[in-house]
C-alpha cells in the first residue's frame, strides 16, 4: 500500500469515490458469476487478457475498440479448436495499481520511489513525479468509466467483454463498493478482481476485503504456495464454494509448473472445490535483458502445454489462460511473429510495466492452445 502523506487529502477523495458513479453495476458482475460457473463446469473457455498496466495516457476509444476486436479475432480461433463459447474479460477499466518487489528505483546515483501505476504515482523519473497523489484515483475513475462505456458501445448487442484488475490498492476499491437491494457488497470497480501473488497473505487486509464482496474473485497461485495455502485461501475467500466464484491462476512458469502445480490441483480436486483453474503463462516466465523485461513466446508455450497435461491428469478442467496482450504491435515479447533478437526489442518497446503480446503473437498463442484440446 502506499504511503500518502496528506491524510485530509486522502480522506477526501475517498468520500468523493464513495458519493461517485459505479463503474460497472452489481447486476453485470453477478452476469460474469453466472458466466464462470459455465468456465467452472467445463461449458465455457475463459480468455483473460490486456494490458499489464492501464495508462493515463491512453487513447481510450482507440484502444477499446482494437482490443475488442483483438478478442474476436483470438475467440473465432479458440471457439473453433476448443469446440466451447469463449468468454472475455480483459485486464482494463481498472488495471491501474502495480504491486512492485522493489520500493524503490535507482538510475546512476538517483534514488526514488518506483512507480507503482497511473493510480499511485507518475512513471517519469521525478520525485515529484513519483510522489503518491490520492487525487489520481479519481483520474483513474473517470478514465474507468469511460473505457466501460466506451466497451459496452464496441460490443453493441455482441458477446460483452467484461472487465477486471488486481485488487489492490485498497482506498480506491473500498470507496467503490457498493451494497444492492439484498444487502450483499459488490466491488463495483470492475466485475472481476483479483488476488495478486504479492498480497495472498491469509490474515492480510487484501484477502480480508476480497473475503466480503459478491463478484469474481481470481487468485494467483504461484512457486512457493502449498495446497493447505491454497485451500486455506479458497475457504476464506469463499466458504460456500459456489462455482463460478473463485477462479485459480496458475502462474508458475515453464521452469517450475510440472514440479509444483500436480500437487495442488490433486488437494483441490480431493477437497472437491469448485473452482475454475486457468493459467498465467506470463508472470513466471519473465526476464531481464539489458535491464529490460522480456518474456519468450516458447516459455509461454511450454508453460500452456505443461498446464493442460497436468489439468488432464489430474481430471481438472482447463478452463483459461490469462494474457497480457496488446493491440498495438509492440515488440516486448521474443518469438513467434515478433522479434527474435534482443536488440530488435527497441522497435516498439512501449509498456508501462511487464512485456505484452503483440496481436500476431497473441493469435498465433490462440491457435497453439486450440491445438491443445
Ligand atoms: C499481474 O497480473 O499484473 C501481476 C502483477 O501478477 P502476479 O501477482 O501474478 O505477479
Ligand atoms: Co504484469
Amino acid at each position: 500500500m502506499p504511503h500518502y502523506d496528506d491524510p485530509a487529502l486522502l480522506l477526501a477523495v475517498e468520500e468523493q469515490l464513495a458519493a461517485a458513479a459505479p463503474v460497472v453495476t452489481p447486476a453485470g458482475c453477478a452476469r460474469l458469476r453466472e458466466e464462470m460457473a459455465k468456465v467452472a463446469k467445463g461449458e465455457a473457455y475463459l480468455l483473460q487478457g490486456g494490458d499489464c498496466a492501464e495508462s493515463f495516457n491512453d487513447a481510450v476509444a482507440d484502444r477499446v475498440a482494437r482490443l475488442s476486436g483483438l478478442f474476436d479475432a483470438m475467440d473465432g480461433v479458440l471457439s473453433d479448436g476448443l469446440g466451447l463459447p469463449i468468454l472475455h474479460v480483459a485486464r482494463i477499466g481498472g488495471q491501474f495499481a502495480k504491486p512492485r518487489s522493489a520500493a524503490t528505483e535507482a538510475r546512476g546515483p538517483v534514488e526514488l520511489p518506483a512507480y507503482r501505476g497511473d493510480i499511485i504515482n507518475g512513471i517519469g523519473f521525478s520525485g515529484e513525479e513519483r510522489r503518491a497523489d490520492p487525487q489520481r484515483m479519481l483520474r483513474a475513475h473517470l478514465q474507468s468509466v469511460g473505457t466501460v462505456a466506451t466497451l459496452k458501445a464496441a460490443r453493441g448487442g455482441r458477446d460483452p467483454v467484461y472487465t477486471s484488475h488486481e485488487g489492490l490498492l485498497l482506498p480506491y476499491e473500498e470507496a467503490l463498493t457498493r451494497q444492492d437491494e439484498d444487502g450483499r457488497w459488490w466491488a463495483t470497480s470492475g466485475h472481476m478482481l483479483w488476488l495478486g501473488y504479492r498480497t495472498n497473505d491469509l490474515d492480510g487486509a487484501h484477502v480480508d476485503y476480497l473475503s466480503g464482496i459478491e463478484n469474481v474473485v481470481g487468485v494467483k497461485v504461484g512457486p512457493g504456495m502449498d495446497a493447505d495455502q491454497v485451500l486455506a485461501l479458497a475457504e476464506r475467500l469463499d466458504p460456500r464454494n459456489r462455482a463460478g466464484k473463485l477462479l485459480l491462476i496458475a502462474r508458475f512458469g515453464a521452469k517450475r509448473i510440472e514440479a509444483e502445480l500436480p500437487a495442488l490441483m490433486q488437494a483441490t480436486q480431493a477437497a472437491g472445490l469448485n473452482a475454475a483453474w486457468s493459467v498465467d503463462p506470463m508472470h513466471g516466465n519473465t526476464e531481464t535483458i539489458e535491464g529490460r523485461k522480456v518474456r519468450r513466446v516458447d516459455a509461454i508455450e511450454r508453460d500452456i502445454a505443461a498446464f493442460f497435461a497436468i489439468a488432464r491428469a489430474q481430471g481438472v478442467h482447463a478452463s483459461g489462460v490469462h494474457l497480457e496482450m496488446s493491440p498495438d504491435d509492440v515488440t516486448e515479447c521474443l518469438g513467434g511473429s515478433g522479434p527474435t533478437d534482443p536488440s530488435d526489442l527497441d522497435r516498439a518497446y512501449r509498456t508501462a510495466c511487464d512485456p505484452r503480446l503483440n496481436p500476431g503473437q497473441a493469435t498465433a498463442l490462440a491457435s497453439f492452445i486450440a491445438g491443445l484440446a
